[in-house]
């Protein structure tokens, strides 16, 4: 969400019919008075939420520019909505103004690496719901819009069957009210040029039996597919994958957005004939009394093992004319990262990336594996979407697998649903989230059970934007 449309890619998708009051993909009208959460801010205020189809192009265009404050012409339009689903593309009207978009938002089906459990070696593929380019026309701010295509976009989720969603935050505060809590951190650093990588042996016979070779010039279409299929396999905790078509419009170089830098380039890096990992990156070098001082700057960078990481780190860092290397999406435990000295060597800043937030929450806990045996209850709290407060019983077996059922029985311990996604991906533990008053712990040992169940020993990489 933190992204524009213009800035995430496009390519032109002619306009279909669009009538105006089509009816959801559920097949209803969808209509959400503010006042069912007791949140109307203008008197009898509607708000209404209607699917919206490339011919509302323009008008989605003008609001999603505005609220990310970007140059309409950056970027052409139909680039913009490349990849766009417009099965999840939705347009909030107010009834003040009739007929006239006041908020937008979209959708994409994602994947998103969890913890597994014993039978899937600690680390599973798991769908994710996540939700981008929310945006409301600055006349109809705090009116509850995004307040109710929030609720809209989570009961759209639940009908179709999803149980966790996801965003980026442009700013912090917006989401902990929905429900939605961050899961991992963006971890940025850079390589001084020429940084020396010592891995242990293995990891270094690795890379030495990896080739890595420069593609000079980028076949949008070619890579967005090799990107995409490596991310299905990395098995980095945290990785979000998204639909290839995104990559690619992300991938889209265009000359106006590029004011003068190069054009993005790739490493591939191959072992025995398949592709083990890629790095994208694009350069920028200045020249002071001819001497150059330039850095790369690495927009994705992913790969299948550490050997691989390592062969591509370490052309990363020997680059002609570059003085550094900065990388982004990348967690605390990252092996680049402490191959160079950790943090105690680097600067390194540190933001939210991924929120999440159940959309059901027995299949969100169900979803994951754990690190040990677990029989808890919990009671959750959950304002937004109040299908899922009550108490739940959360079992997990000798191998790590869990279930989720509804109970009568008196909780263990109390949580409002956000804690669930700061706890997913073992973020935060269950005992930090107690010492902030945030899990309220009624029976003794309980927190401390929950701690050693979810944690994950490995901390989540930022991941993928969408
Ligand atoms: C952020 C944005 C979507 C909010 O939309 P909105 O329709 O004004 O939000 P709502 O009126 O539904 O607000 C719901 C609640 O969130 C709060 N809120 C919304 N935006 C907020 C912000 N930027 N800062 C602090 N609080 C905010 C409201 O005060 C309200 O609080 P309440 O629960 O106490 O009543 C809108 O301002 C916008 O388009 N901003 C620019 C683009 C952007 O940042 N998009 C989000 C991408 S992640």
């Amino acid at each position: 969400m933190r992204r524009n449309l213009a800035r995430r890619g496009p390519r032109p998708r002619r306009p279909e019919a669009l009538t105006g009051n089509e009816p959801n993909h559920a097949g209803e009208p969808f209509v959400n008075p503010v006042d069912a959460l007791g949140r109307r801010s203008e008197g009898e205020a509607v708000i209404s939420i209607r699917p919206l189809t490339l011919a509302d192009g323009d008008e989605l265009l003008a609001i999603d520019h505005f609220a990310f404050v970007a140059d309409p012409d950056e970027v052409p339009a139909e680039q913009s909505l490349e990849g766009l689903d417009m099965d999840r593309t939705f347009g909030a009207e107010h009834d003040d103004r009739p007929g006239e978009l006041a908020g937008i938002y979209t959708s994409f089906d994602l994947r998103m690496r969890v913890p597994g459990s014993d039978a899937d070696d600690g680390a599973r593929l798991v769908p994710m719901n996540g939700l981008t380019a929310v945006g409301v026309h600055p006349d109809m701010r705090r009116r509850g819009v995004l307040r109710a295509m929030i609720r809209h976009h989570l009961e759209q989720a639940r009908d179709r069957g999803d149980v966790i969603a996801g965003l980026h935050a442009s700013e912090p505060v917006i989401y902990g009210r929905f429900g939605y809590s961050v899961a991992s951190h963006d971890v940025h650093y850079s390589l001084g040029s020429g940084t020396k990588l010592p891995a242990s042996e293995p990891i270094t016979a690795l890379a030495d039996r990896t080739d890595v070779r420069t593609l000079l010039d980028l076949d949008d279409d070619t890579i967005a597919r090799r990107l995409h299929e490596l991310d299905l396999v990395s098995p980095a905790l945290g990785t979000v994958v998204v639909p290839e078509a995104v990559v690619r419009r992300r991938l889209r170089d265009n000359p106006t957005s590029r004011v003068g830098k190069e054009p993005r380039r790739a490493l591939i890096a191959t072992r025995e004939g398949r592709d083990v990992g890629v790095a994208v990156f694009r350069r920028e070098v200045t020249w002071d009394d001819g001497n150059a001082d330039g850095h790369v700057n690495v927009t994705y960078l992913t790969a299948v093992d550490e050997g691989a990481l390592l062969a591509l780190g370490r052309r990363l860092v020997e680059m002609d004319l570059m003085s550094r290397v900065d990388l982004g999406q990348r967690g605390l435990d990252d092996p680049l990262l402490n191959w160079a000295g950790s943090v105690r060597t680097r600067t390194v800043r540190v933001a939210d990336a991924l929120w999440l937030r159940p959309v059901e929450v027995s299949g969100m806990l169900t979803a994951r594996g754990y690190a040990t045996p677990l029989d808890l209850t919990l009671e959750v709290r959950d304002d937004t979407c109040d299908w899922n407060s009550g108490t739940w019983r959360l079992v997990v077996d000798e191998t790590g697998e869990a279930e989720c059922v509804r109970s009568d029985a008196d909780a263990d311990i109390r949580l409002d649903v956000d804690v669930i996604g700061e706890l997913f991906l073992g973020l935060r533990g269950a005992r930090a989230l107690a010492s902030l008053g945030r899990i309220t712990e009624r029976t003794p040992g309980s927190v401390a059970a929950l701690n050693s169940a979810f944690a994950t020993g490995i901390q989540p990489i930022g991941g993928t934007g969408f």
